[in-house]
């Protein structure tokens, strides 16, 4: 479900027309839909009822200050994975407890402010990261500023196939996320030795938009058995971390409800005896955005039609980075979107373009060869949809273009909870030393 709706010929995010925002704020534009954002959260959430579990959202789907304080007003902890990430979860005053911290590559500086913030517990990856921790935890505690040992949860690489894109594939061998079982199994041991962190949970996270649940079931059943291992020799695991990763609709119909998760999750985290952590991104915050982008030229060249668009590569990456699908539509328009069950084919009303930005770059693309209405023309607004999760977040300056606005929409009323960068402020931090010269 999510809350951009066409009535009477024009698309609305939930009460709002989506051109008085374009018109408001300028485009490009994100606009998200607070509505769609909960029923996304909530579904989630009942899925998992028979379980205790604590939802951590993924701070890098979309950390949109906004975005955070919504989710966490309903009740969501956060996955981050930077002091950067850490500092956006404090701003908004969200409960430290809820916090969890992964990554691959903590710095000490993040560590630190993190082992400070009281954070829930942090996602370890290596041996080296758990005695960097250890020793950092040690150094707070002879200065007085920590009590307990720093909670762990320790990452495993349980060496399944998510059949996702495999630069979003986390949990196969040869990613360098985690550690195999085998050495997981050493470091646990191992981890006794270290006085000021203790190991209370174990972190599974597969990949990123996974359509099937069968990588799950692989993955946990591995997990489990891991765990129920260890608990025999003494390691309190209080957590079991599935991460994050369920699917969306972008141009197929394959994404999975969260109760088809559930289903295989949730017996495993009984037997497990755990408390389940999970850590959604993109299913809470993906189909709650559309960028909003407006039509600068049309051009037909050799035997290619173009819909040059104010949105490029640097607003969107996800379809020149990984070849993706984002459903585009005309925001004024009388029939639905094909992902909506509009049909178009090419003929009278449709004819096949390219929607290409301004960046000078032939990866500078929105969508390939897709059927658009045919009368589409300077100055019409289109809705690039699916962009909640992992667009602006992703979004870059290149070609000096500024960082472009957020907006939410809450019923009928919208608000800019990100203005648009102006160009002053992107050369802002830059200077020219006269010695330079
Ligand atoms: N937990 C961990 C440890 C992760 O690495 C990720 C995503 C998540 C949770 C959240 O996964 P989600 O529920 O959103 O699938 N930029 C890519 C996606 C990168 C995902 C990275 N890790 C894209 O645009 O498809």
């Amino acid at each position: 479900m999510d809350s951009f709706k066409y009535k009477d010929g024009t698309l609305y995010a939930e009460d709002v027309p989506a051109r008085k925002i374009a018109e408001e704020v300028g485009t490009p534009a994100y606009v998200y839909s607070r509505e769609t954002l909960l029923d996304h959260y909530t579904k989630i959430d009942k899925a998992f009822a028979e379980v205790p579990h604590l939802i951590c959202y993924s701070v890098k789907a979309n950390s949109s200050l906004g975005v955070l304080a919504i989710l966490e007003h309903a009740g969501t902890g956060f996955d981050v994975v930077s002091g950067g990430e850490l500092a956006r979860v404090q701003k908004i005053g969200a409960d430290m407890k809820k916090v969890v911290f992964a990554g691959v590559g903590k710095g000490d500086a993040e560590l630190v402010q993190a082992l400070r913030a009281g954070i829930l517990m942090f996602n370890v990856e290596s041996e080296a990261e758990l005695e960097n921790i250890d020793r950092l935890a040690g150094q707070l505690k002879a200065e007085g500023d920590m009590k307990e040992p720093a909670r762990v949860a320790l990452r495993v690489n349980p060496d399944v196939d998510p059949k996702t894109h495999a630069y979003i594939t986390t949990g196969k061998k040869e990613n360098k996320f985690g550690v195999d079982l085998e050495r997981a199994s050493g470091i646990i041991s191992a981890a006794k030795k270290h006085a000021h962190v203790r190991v209370t949970g174990i972190h599974a996270h597969i990949g990123s938009q996974i359509t099937d649940v069968t990588p799950y079931q692989e993955s946990l059943t591995k997990v489990v058995s891991f765990i129920k291992t260890h608990r025999g020799k003494d390691v309190p695991i209080q957590y079991l971390n599935s991460g994050g990763g369920f699917g969306i609709y972008y141009a197929d119909r394959k994404a999975q409800p969260a109760a088809k998760f559930a289903e295989v999750i949730v017996p495993m985290v009984k037997d497990s005896g755990c408390t389940l952590v999970l850590e959604p991104g993109r299913f809470i915050c993906g189909n709650a955005g559309i960028l909003l982008t407006r039509v600068t030229y049309v051009k037909e060249s050799g035997n290619k039609r173009f819909l040059i668009v104010d949105a490029g590569m640097n607003d969107l990456a996800r379809p020149t980075l990984y070849g993706a699908f984002h459903e585009i539509w005309p925001v004024e328009a009388s029939e639905l979107p094909p992902t909506r069950g509009g049909k178009p084919a090419e003929g009278e009303a449709y004819a096949v373009s390219d929607v290409v930005g301004p960046i000078c770059e032939s990866g500078d693309f929105l969508a390939k060869d897709r059927a658009l209405p045919k009368g589409l023309a300077r100055g019409d607004l289109l809705a690039v949809y699916s962009a909640g999760a992992y667009g602006f977040v992703m979004a870059g300056n290149y070609n000096t273009r500024p960082f472009v606005p957020e907006v939410i929409v809450k019923g009928g009323a919208h608000y800019v909870v990100n203005r648009r960068q102006t160009v002053e402020e992107l050369l802002a931090r830059e200077s020219v030393p006269q010695d330079l010269l």
